[in-house]
């Protein structure tokens, strides 16, 4: 068992792979937060604990008036019995108070991993994998019940956590606040992480010191959205990719969420995480629960490279489902900035066929094949085919696509409706909207009510009738734009602020519905490029269109960003034409197709206005990339050098047996009369040479030790690049 309840020490210790995390009921009441790092075997609880009995202005919840909770490391702070700090959760009641007080009342440790009924979840296929951790809290004046789940994986440093609120009383509450995890350190010595950006810009990493007071990310959006990504770290000061403390904190939700960080009066730290509590409440009738998502929490006590790490493995094999979870990934040839909305079947055909020719594997017809969609004002809702641009129907097109050797995917935005449709005409009340207000437009489009059943039933059905009508074996699912004015025509008043998260549970079930019903269908999820880029979409989707911007440079730091704690595989990257569409940059094909490479490989842009010369290019590409696609896509990755540090840019991958390495170098703008260059790598095995290139053989130890020259021939010019492959002797 890696959890086990120490009755001598009354306390719960889990045992992860490399890390220990352990809980204390102090008083036969309270739960105590005392440990989570490095591993220890038999931890003595008292000696970590340990109390400063600091004087303050806090009150006492107990007679003894030598005790505050402000001052105690708690593992879910309840708010209005003396812990002024932020709470984790806090529920109103039909008298108006706020006030609860959780006692512990009992324990459960279960093998596996209890499912997250309508929540995307990390899961278990074998129950040894894992164990669980359940502790029942309960106010027994109230009724109130708060179950708290921990797992933790043998294989993993990580610990899932997520909090189930029961109304077991007589009269309703209300849910104002139910984060999912609460930790508290016992100091502020950290730099906190977070990935942060804008569309075209997306999860940029920003570092910066935890100082004093509450430093938060959060969104608004209704979306996880592109400008805060639903995780956070925090970081030792002397924490690199190789060396230091890191404790990672991922959200698995795609909607509202709230990452805190405070500094309290002792410069002690609480970092809570959750569902945003900012616009939501939640109406707990008698009887009924409410389930928060989880919170993945992963320890590294060397660095930040095996955070990262631990969050490809998990995520990639116990986050998401389904065939394609450990298949490789075609490679495609998306129409979109090759023709916009501009196509008919000769054009999609002329594409298909000469991409088949260079090796392209699959064609996916973005946007603008259905109702009358020549541009994004319309038609959002009406998915029928647009026999004005496809006359034969998509069946056809779709076997002649089929005829050239080529898979076939199409796009959809199933969550939006245009003003402009039969959709829409038909049922005006199905989008997001509030009586008697404006409906404002994003990209000339209203949100869907997927709260709303007969919503979600009609979305599947028309979905499921395209996917029956062919054979499609690849969607696009995209979402293009946030939520505005809230609400929903069929919620009562009282549950009007549940809209949000009751979309997200709407998306899900429609998500689980069409992908369970369509298995041979590989999803790639998308919302204007990285903007709900998301571990709660990856668990039924397994990768995501990573940003709009195809620019290569742009590409470098927001696949680095990218890769804190999302594998290689659920990133989709591909080569554009230039002058890149976004940022007018031109760069020649080879550095777009080794930054392209560096994800899961494709291109957009029009194949039949390639010169020849430029097609050999690309077909050398092609073969390069299914040579060693395996090793990209499901092999150990390693950060070598940042593109947030200056201008050059490595990182690598390395297969499980250490036998197979591929590693990139990219360098943005030159420097004349450079000082020496070379760069170390990581991830090889000492035991072994590497033959580089089908040239020189270097040992692991002289690779990761001294590393690798900058090539001589890269010193000249802006964007370039080198693809150093690397086979064990
Ligand atoms: C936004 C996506 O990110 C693009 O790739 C493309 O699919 C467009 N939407 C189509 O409208």
């Amino acid at each position: 068992m890696s959890i086990t309840f120490d009755k001598s020490q009354n306390s719960f210790i889990l045992q992860a792979k490399n890390s220990t995390y352990i809980i204390k009921i102090i008083k036969d009441k309270y739960l105590s937060h005392v440990y989570w790092g490095g591993k220890i075997e038999n931890p003595v609880v008292d000696s970590i604990i340990h109390s400063a009995g600091r004087a303050s202005f806090s009150a006492n919840p107990d007679e003894d008036g030598s005790f505050t909770l402000d001052d105690f490391p708690a593992e879910y702070p309840s708010y209005g019995n003396t812990d002024l700090r932020m709470p984790a959760y806090q529920i109103q009641l039909e008298n108006g108070t706020r006030i609860t007080d959780l006692s512990f009342d009992s324990y459960e440790i279960v093998t596996g991993k209890p499912k997250l009924e309508g929540l995307p979840a990390v899961y278990t296929e074998k129950e040894e994998e894992a164990d669980t951790l359940l502790i029942t809290l309960v106010d027994k004046l109230i009724h109130l019940k708060v179950v708290l789940s921990y797992t933790v994986f043998k294989e993993y440093d990580a610990v899932i956590r997520s909090a189930k609120l029961i109304n077991d009383g007589n009269s309703n509450f209300k849910v104002l606040r139910a984060l999912s995890a609460s930790v508290d350190f016992d100091h502020y010595d950290y730099d906190l992480m977070s990935l942060s950006g804008s569309w075209a810009r997306e999860r940029h990493v920003v570092r910066r010191p935890v100082v004093n007071g509450t430093q938060s990310i959060e969104s608004r959006r209704g979306a996880s959205g592109h400008s805060e990504n639903p995780f956070i770290a925090l970081l030792s000061k002397d924490a690199t990719e190789t060396n230091g403390d890191v404790y990672g904190f991922s959200f698995v939700y795609s909607g509202n969420f709230l990452a805190s960080v405070e500094v309290d009066q002792y410069k002690t730290t609480r970092v809570v995480m959750g569902i945003n509590p900012f616009d939501f409440e939640w109406l707990l009738e008698q009887g009924e629960f409410f389930q928060t998502p989880e919170v993945v929490m992963v320890y590294s006590g060397c660095g930040i490279g095996h955070m990262s790490r631990t969050y490809h493995k998990l995520y990639r094999n116990r986050l998401a489902r389904g065939k394609y979870r450990n298949a490789v990934r075609p490679i495609v040839i998306n129409n979109w900035e090759a023709t916009y909305f501009d196509f008919n079947a000769d054009k999609l055909k002329a594409i298909a066929k000469d991409a088949a020719e260079l090796g392209v594997e699959l064609l996916v017809l973005d946007d603008g094949w259905f109702g009358k969609r020549n541009s994004d004002n319309c038609s959002l809702g009406d998915w029928y085919v647009d026999k004005n641009k496809l006359p034969d129907g998509l069946k056809a097109l779709v076997d002649d696509v089929n005829g050239y050797g080529m898979g076939f995917g199409l796009w959809f935005e199933p969550e939006m409706i245009s003003p402009d449709s039969d959709l829409y005409r038909a049922h005006p009340d199905w989008c997001l909207h509030v009586p008697d207000r404006h409906r404002s437009l994003g990209r000339n489009q209203l949100i869907l009510d997927y709260s709303r059943k007969d919503v979600q039933d009609a979305i599947i059905e028309m979905l499921s009738s395209v996917l029956s009508s062919a054979n499609i074996t690849y969607v696009k699912w995209d979402m293009n734009r946030n939520m505005s004015e809230i609400g929903s025509a069929l919620l009562p008043n009282n549950r009007q602020m549940e809209t949000a998260h009751r979309y997200m549970l709407g998306v899900y079930h429609v998500m689980e519905t069409i992908t369970s019903k369509f298995p041979d269908v590989l999803f790639e999820s998308c919302s204007g490029g990285g903007g709900r880029f998301d571990p709660g979409i990856l668990h039924y989707m397994p990768q995501n269109w990573t940003s709009d911007d195809t620019d290569a440079v742009e590409r470098l730091k927001i696949q680095y960003g990218t890769s804190m704690v999302y594998p290689t595989s659920a990133m989709t990257a591909h080569v554009s034409a230039v002058p890149n569409h976004q940022t007018g940059r031109s760069t020649s094909v080879d550095f777009r197709g080794d930054v392209a490479m560096a994800g899961n490989f494709g291109y957009e842009l029009d194949v039949t206005k390639m010169s020849d010369n430029e097609k050999e290019l690309v077909k050398k590409q092609v073969e390069t990339y299914k040579e060693m696609r395996e090793l990209i896509q499901y092999g150990e990755f390693y950060r070598l050098m940042s593109p947030f540090d200056g201008d050059f840019t490595a990182w690598m991958y390395v297969s499980v047996d250490k036998r197979d390495a591929a590693v990139f170098f990219y360098k943005v703008l030159t420097t004349p009369n450079a000082s020496l260059f070379r760069f170390k790598l990581n991830g090889l095995s000492t035991e072994y040479e590497y033959v580089v290139n089908g040239e020189d053989t270097i040992s692991g130890a002289q690779l990761m030790n001294y590393g690798l020259n900058m090539p001589t021939d890269l010193a000249w010019g802006d964007f370039r690049s080198k693809l150093f492959r690397l086979k064990a002797k």
